[in-house]
């Protein structure tokens, strides 16, 4: 697939195969592509935790509430992307230019991932709902959880959906 086939294939999967694991060299190839993307200062300012059996449950739960994110208990992995500390030159651009750039950092590595998921023929959904003291305590970590994504085969009852999305005119505007 080219990205721009990734882009359309990739979409926001709810309804996983609870049938089907999910290979570990996929799930290898889809961390290699994070380790691949980019960040302010080149700091990585994230955490990675991959998630299976017991713990992608409670995981999945820790996501779920006010009929938000029910299905996220199929998904027979969950892949936590949580802050770790700014390296320094980062650190000191983020307060002098008032700049957010961890969460942006942490963003462009869920975009990696979940576009080399789709290449491997995998589902995604990123969840940014979610209980971050509770998957904190599962998975011992020590800096807020930002995002979960969910991992797993699409259901073969999930099919591709077109894409809805605002017009390249509200999102873009040219200046000479
Ligand atoms: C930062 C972020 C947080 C999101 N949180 C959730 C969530 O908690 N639950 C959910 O079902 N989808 C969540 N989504 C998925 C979006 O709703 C979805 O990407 C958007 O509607 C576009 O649909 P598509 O991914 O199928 O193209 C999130 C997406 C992003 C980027």
């Amino acid at each position: 697939m080219n990205f721009t086939e990734i882009a359309i294939n990739r979409q926001s999967c709810r309804k996983y195969d609870t049938s089907r694991a999910v290979e570990t060299e996929k799930i290898q190839a889809i961390l290699e592509a994070a380790r691949l993307a980019p960040s302010a200062c080149n700091g990585q300012p994230y955490r990675i935790t991959v998630c299976r059996g017991s713990v992608a449950r409670t995981v999945a739960e820790a996501t779920a509430g006010i009929g938000i994110n029910k299905f996220a208990v199929q998904a027979p992995v969950m892949l936590v992307i949580s802050e770790e500390p700014y390296v320094r030159s980062a650190a000191a651009g983020a307060k002098l230019k008032n700049n957010d750039y961890r969460s942006i950092d942490i963003g462009i590595v869920a975009a990696y991932i979940t576009a080399e998921a789709t290449a491997q023929g995998l589902g995604t959904c990123i969840l940014g709902w979610l209980d971050d003291k509770k998957i904190r305590a599962v998975c011992g970590l020590d800096y807020p959880v930002r995002l979960v994504i969910t991992l797993g085969y699409a259901d073969k009852d999930d099919p591709l959906r077109t894409k809805k999305r605002k017009a390249l005119s509200e999102l873009v505007q040219e200046k000479d």
